[in-house]
């Protein structure tokens, strides 16, 4: 492969992408501004043309975009979303493309949090390195390029905080305005935080995030906005690189499994789908199973797995962890695909059991919002079921950082005893010291 082929005169392909209704059928162009199928109201799913290379021939590409080369060739290359163009939107011309850049999050392994998930090879990755500190760009440049191409007016989502974050970041840098909706009382402080910096308008809804995707979906409708929830298809392409970007980490050897938590289903929906595409054009030979985790109270997917998926269930959801407070989720039938495709699994897991695991990731200097460490407890409790085997090797994605919610960060280090709570003098503090460090060493 030659440095040419990264050239940003390349990056457009003349291929265009076909974006289907999955519910009717009904097919659209590639620069449709709909989110949703204009006919039948279904989700869409984008269908590129297979790129020319495929198997080792694709996976050199896709090596050589990592490499120092890029340097040399274009921004594109340089992000962890863009370097797999081909299988995201291989038609998008340099100048739409709207990128911080993004991706290129870390893979790690920690002992200790192997130790307690009861499993010898587990690795972290990382999405909370992402730009706004969530898995969510990696969606979000897709959508926002989308909406650079399409000439959208102004973009709007619901969110429980983390879309949102997402969106106002990369309308900023198309220079969009862009509005959100989110559930009252009950986003964390960061996403809150950066939100309004970044510039979006937001609007508290009272209601849940439930409400907030119902009115969102409803004022795209009448009013013209371009909606990028991850119902949208473009937000499920840039997501898919999540799995194509660990799976290259690993040298193109897939793992036994990968776990995430599972809130609307969007990044389960992508995580089948990335598989199903990364095993056709021949990138790896064998497909992972999916563990989609959800909280015990905001669980309809863990319920419907149980009755193999019989029925489509709604539920009022409560948990702490925020992000995955969701009852209702869009992105079910194309979730339930990628759980049945990869022969996955669905769990659910107490608050209790993610805040365990949370301060487990913490302590360990990784850290995560409280949402993502559901992946590391959904293992935890498959291993002790004995559904993952000890010697298995599992990738748990971590899919925001620990600073989106310093609240619950820091509620979680208060009850476990660590740091003191109230100010103290400098003769207090020296004693303090004094007692910490005499009690860790006799440990
Ligand atoms: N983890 C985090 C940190 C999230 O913010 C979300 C979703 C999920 C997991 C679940 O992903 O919805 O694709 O199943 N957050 C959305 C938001 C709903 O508005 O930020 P999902």
């Amino acid at each position: 492969m030659s440095v040419q082929t990264l050239t940003p005169a390349s990056i457009a392909s003349e291929q265009r992408s076909t974006v289907r209704c999955a519910s009717c059928g009904a097919t659209l162009d590639d620069r449709t501004a709909r989110a949703t199928c204009p006919n039948c109201g279904g989700l869409l799913a984008v269908e590129h043309v297979a790129p020319k290379a495929k198997g080792a021939a694709l996976r050199a590409l896709f090596d050589e975009r990592l490499g120092a080369a890029s340097y040399r060739g274009s921004a594109a290359d340089r992000s962890g979303v863009w370097r797999f163009r081909e299988l995201v939107l291989p038609a998008a011309r340099p100048e739409e493309i709207v990128s911080h850049p993004e991706g290129n999050t870390p893979l790690v392994a920690r002992e200790a949090v192997a130790s307690f998930a009861g499993v010898s090879a587990l690795r972290l990755k990382h999405e909370g390195h992402n730009p706004s500190a969530s898995f969510k760009d990696r969606g979000m440049t897709a959508a926002l390029t989308q909406a650079t191409r399409i000439g959208a007016r102004a973009v709007a989502c619901a969110s429980t905080g983390n879309t949102s974050a997402s969106l106002a970041a990369y309308a900023a840098q198309a220079g969009i305005p862009a509005f959100v909706l989110v559930p009252e009382g009950r986003v964390s402080t960061g996403k809150l935080a950066q939100t309004l910096a970044y510039g979006a308008h937001m609007i508290r809804l009272r209601g849940d995030f439930d409400d907030c995707l119902e009115l969102a979906r409803e004022a795209s409708e009448q009013l013209g906005i371009y909606l990028v929830n991850s119902l949208n298809p473009f937000r499920v392409e840039g997501q898919k690189t999540i799995v194509l970007e660990l799976l290259q980490q690993l040298g193109w050897e897939s793992p036994d499994w990968i776990a995430l938590p599972a809130g609307n289903l969007g990044n389960t929906a992508a995580f089948g789908k990335a598989l199903r595409e990364a095993h056709a054009l021949g990138l790896i030979d064998r497909v992972p199973r999916l563990l989609a985790v959800q909280a015990a109270g905001a669980a309809p997917f863990a319920a419907g797995f149980s009755d193999d998926f019989a029925t489509r269930r709604r539920v009022r959801a409560e948990t702490a962890a925020t992000a995955i407070r969701i009852g209702d989720p869009a992105s079910w039938d194309r979730a339930v695909e990628a759980i049945r495709f990869t022969q996955g699994h669905v769990v659910a897991v107490s608050d209790a059991e993610i805040f365990a695991a949370k301060r487990v990731i913490d302590a360990c200097g990784v850290g995560c919002e409280p949402a993502s460490a559901a992946s590391v407890a959904g293992v935890r409790t498959l291993a002790e079921r004995g559904i993952i085997g000890r010697d298995e090797r599992v990738v748990s994605v971590l899919t925001g950082h620990l600073l989106k919610d310093p609240d619950a960060a820091l509620a979680a280090r208060v009850a476990g005893g660590l740091g003191s709570e109230e100010p103290l003098t400098r003769d207090e503090a020296l004693g303090h010291l004094g007692r910490v460090l005499t009690a860790s060493s006799a440990r």
